[in-house]
């Protein structure tokens, strides 16, 4: 009697040991663990070739100068409203929320609303205005085209879309800037 209580005693973390492998095993065979190829963040920037060579810099953005002419400012107004007006107004004198007004932001030097708590990144640019392609480079990967920035929006990856923002933006002024 004495001599099997003790063999469970044995028995009891054998056991325990045994099914906690068979789960791990189980485990790894239903969830098959597998490294991203590449950050999920990057996939949507990466264009067509999906055999592009693993190169570690971005690829260099087209320029939107081209694209602005035909672009549909009402689109971009709807694409504004949908991805910035949560944090920007765009209405002559409208305050600032999360992110500064943006009334004739094209052509604007950068941190240009009075009072907006901008980051120091973006206050270290005060004295260059807000031009076609920087507002491209910005508004498709703010943190990247400026290290630092608040502005907390993933960015938008499509030309097209950045193509209407823009000519929205531009739209935003009694006498706008002209094309490029
Ligand atoms: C989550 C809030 C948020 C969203 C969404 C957002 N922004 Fe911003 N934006 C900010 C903040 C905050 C700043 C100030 C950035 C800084 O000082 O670094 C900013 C700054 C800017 C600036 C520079 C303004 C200046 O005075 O220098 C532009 C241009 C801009 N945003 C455009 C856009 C556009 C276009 C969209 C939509 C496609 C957008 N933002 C979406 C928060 C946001």
């Amino acid at each position: 009697m004495a001599d099997l209580e003790m063999n469970k005693l044995f028995a009891a973390p054998l056991v325990a040991g045994v099914a906690f492998m068979g789960a791990g095993l189980l485990g790894e065979l239903i969830v098959h663990p597998h490294k991203l190829e590449r950050s999920a963040i990057q996939i949507g920037q990466v264009a067509a070739p999906a055999a592009a060579p693993a190169a570690a810099a971005a690829p260099a953005l087209e320029p939107i100068g081209p694209m602005l002419a035909a672009a549909n400012v009402d689109n971009g107004r709807q694409l504004a409203s949908r991805n910035c007006s949560s944090c920007h107004s765009f209405n002559d004198g409208g305050r600032s929320g999360v992110g500064p007004n943006l009334y004739g932001i094209v052509g604007k030097n950068h941190a240009q609303a009075a009072g907006f708590n901008y980051s120091a990144a973006n206050i270290a640019r005060a004295g260059k205005p807000w031009g076609y392609e920087e507002l491209n480079a910005f508004i498709n990967a703010p943190a990247r085209a400026m290290p630092g920035t608040r502005m907390a929006f993933a960015g938008l990856a499509n030309p097209q879309q950045r193509a209407d923002v823009i000519a929205y933006l531009r739209s935003l002024a009694a006498n706008p800037v002209p094309l490029p």
